[in-house]
């Protein structure tokens, strides 16, 4: 296991030569320092996907695309399938992010069915999970991410677990600005592991990576990862500026 992950995810940011440039700032800076402690990820719309893939290849950065198909092939005009993310070179896949679950209506039926064609590709689901800030405040939290464990999980044995990351981001830190306090952050992680520590075994949950997401920025990035059971981050806003990304990923190897 890397001790951190440091994930960005550009969502519907940057067209393709901004998306490159991007990528060749990340590609010279990891190219000349790269990281001991950390892997580093970019989630980046499928579009960028080939051409980012070339421009990281020998960065050891992983490319991520931020979503896939729960099909595996056919008449689904406009989506695209793990088999076609993978044929791109890149890596991974982001499932079941918040602003899927919410525009999109995803079911965690869904959200599993995609887990399961990433997989069937080798692309490492980065499986995402988090409350709404009206679940949090009727203190449901714990009941909502469990459920979005054991529906999106179903199915899966604890080998195929070890080939996933997890990323809890509570909905309401999200773009907001807010972030969860370093504190509730690590009472959610802990909660995570000691979950899949009784449904799988606890080997497996001390050695799955839980990432946090949700307006994390180079001055809150220090004391979040800092926490045990935080295993790096996955970055939206943050991960758009070589600067700020970069300085995410000199935090996770210096911490
Ligand atoms: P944010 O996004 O860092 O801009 O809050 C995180 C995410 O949605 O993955």
């Amino acid at each position: 296991m890397d001790k951190y992950i440091v994930a960005g995810n550009w969502k519907m940011n940057l067209n393709l030569r901004e998306g490159e440039a991007l990528a060749c700032e990340l590609a010279s800076y990891l190219e000349d320092h790269p990281p001991e402690k950390s892997r580093v990820l970019v989630g980046v719309p499928y579009i960028h996907l080939a051409a980012v893939t070339k421009v990281l290849a020998s960065s050891g950065a992983v490319v991520s695309a931020q979503d896939c198909s729960e099909h595996q092939k056919g008449a689904y005009t406009g989506e695209v399938s793990a088999t076609q993310i993978k044929s791109t070179g890149a890596g991974a896949v982001i499932v079941g992010h918040s602003e899927r679950r919410a525009y999109h209506h995803e079911s965690e039926e869904v959200i599993n069915q995609k887990i399961r064609r990433a997989l069937d590709e080798d692309l490492t689901p980065i499986l995402c999970v988090g409350e709404l800030l009206s679940d949090r405040k009727n203190q449901r939290q714990e009941s909502v991410v469990s459920e979005q464990l054991k529906g999106g999980l179903a199915g899966f044995d604890a080998a195929a677990l070890q080939k996933m990351v997890i990323a809890y981001e509570p909905v309401w830190a999200i773009g907001t600005g807010e972030t969860a306090s370093p504190e509730q952050a690590q009472e959610m992680h802990a909660f995570i592991r000691k979950y899949l520590g009784e449904y799988y075994d606890a080997e497996t949950a001390r050695e799955v990576s839980i990432l946090y997401g949700g307006s994390v920025k180079p001055d809150n990035a220090r004391e979040i990862f800092g926490q045990p059971d935080v295993n790096g981050g996955l970055i939206g806003g943050a991960s758009l500026k070589a600067a700020s990304f970069l300085e995410l990923i000199r935090i996770a190897e210096f911490l």
